[in-house]
């Protein structure tokens, strides 16, 4: 839905004008399953995105208009209460506001989505994180952006149950156009990579695998991790996470975890690593080594700390097999999106062939979506306002 129309939606609702604003999807080129890890990641926001229209309700209700969903729920301060909904993650938000002393008034607001959910795009993220950007709008609670972050994932945290890191609200917040952040999730700091694409692109696949954090493996992933930690400390008592664990001590330590343990940390130590050379590539504009890079990233996803599922390992065999520079699954993975970085020259054909084969294949067509990088959470407007300026 355009702006404008969901501008239109609001005031034929609620009889008055709204406030807009855009909130991002994410992809990740490098650097998977790290945050948590307190390592670095490569995200940066895309053009797929939450817009929400919103003003302050006379009520003090929360009344929110999902218009994808043709839904509508209200709800007071009162009624805040965790579950997996769309609305628990705005409740979990408000939660986070008013756990940090900022009570807000009720709101009334409309929202849609061009973010497919359960595709690996931070759709959640977006939500969270666009809401808590325009709650710090409209009552001026003079929040920064590394709290509206923060908040995000509590929402996820505390009301969905997803143990999930800062990667995606991190960059839903502070993505900035034609570059990529190399994001440090152990200070909450990032650096802006420009990035060229000139001849290349980003297509991403979507397997049509749904997946949903709180209910698969991930929270388990990030469980062998910090066991991980936990045994390392005995050898090494300084760690404090996998950040700081090299591939030596690692090894070293190999007899005291068990076989699972230590090949998830084997993964994120290595991925740790692959992300920081990925960041040189980058900045020396060497697009096929950093692609090398990416397979890399998928093998490890899926053999070690098996988070990729038959049909992304298809999709990234075959880009491998068929010229295209680098393929990986993305997100949090159990499906969702590959993504491919590719020549632009290269796409159609690539779009064409694998559509065909992957529906012999698996009997479901994949999406593709050729997506351009965005700017972070920000303020909008409508049509309607630019005529009446
Ligand atoms: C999901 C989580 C992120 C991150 C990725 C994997 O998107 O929300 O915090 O852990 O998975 O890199």
């Amino acid at each position: 839905m355009t702006h404008t129309r969901l501008a239109v939606a609001f005031e034929n609702q609620f009889a008055r004008k709204p406030q807009l604003f855009v909130a991002p999807g994410r992809i990740n080129l490098i650097g998977e399953h790290i945050d948590y890890n307190e390592g670095f990641v490569m995200p940066t926001a895309i053009d797929k995105h939450f817009i929400f229209a919103i003003a302050p309700s006379e009520n003090n209700l929360f009344t929110f208009i999902a218009t994808d969903l043709d839904e509508k729920i209200s709800f007071s301060l009162n009624d805040l209460k965790p579950g997996n909904r769309w609305e628990n993650y705005l409740m979990g938000v408000i939660d986070a506001f008013k756990r940090r002393g900022k009570v807000v008034g009720g709101v009334d607001g409309t929202f849609s989505s061009s973010i497919p959910s359960g595709a690996g795009l931070s759709s959640s993220a977006a939500l969270c994180s666009g809401f808590g950007f325009a709650l710090n709008e409209i009552f001026q609670c003079g929040l920064s952006k590394l709290d509206l972050v923060l908040i995000a994932q509590e929402s996820e945290h505390r009301f969905v149950g997803t143990m999930c890191g800062i990667m995606d609200m991190y960059a839903s917040l502070f993505s900035s156009p034609g570059s990529v952040m190399l994001l440090d999730c152990r200070t909450n700091t990032h650096e802006y990579l420009p990035i060229n694409l000139d001849e290349y692109s980003i297509l991403l696949i979507d397997t049509k695998v749904k997946h949903a954090l709180h209910e698969s493996g991930y929270n388990d992933r990030r469980a062998a991790c910090e066991e991980g930690v936990r045994t390392l400390q005995g050898k090494y008592p300084m760690i404090k996470s996998l950040r700081e664990v090299t591939i030596e001590m690692l090894e070293s330590a190999k007899s005291m975890l068990s076989n699972d343990v230590y090949i998830k940390c084997f993964y994120v130590v290595h991925e740790i690593d692959r992300t920081l050379k990925a960041a040189q590539l980058l900045k020396s504009h060497d697009l096929v080594g950093f692609g090398k890079l990416m397979y890399k990233t998928h093998w490890g996803l899926s053999k070690e700390y098996k988070v990729s599922c038959e049909e992304s390992d298809w999709l990234v065999q075959w880009a491998s097999e068929n010229e295209v520079t680098g393929a990986r699954q993305m997100g949090g993975g159990f499906g969702g999106c590959t993504i491919n970085l590719l020549r632009k020259d290269k796409t159609p054909m690539l779009i064409d062939q694998v559509r065909s084969k992957y529906f012999a294949a698996f009997k479901k067509e994949p999406d593709f979506y050729q997506i351009e990088l965005s700017d972070g959470v920000h303020k909008t407007k409508s049509a309607l306002d630019w005529r009446e300026r």
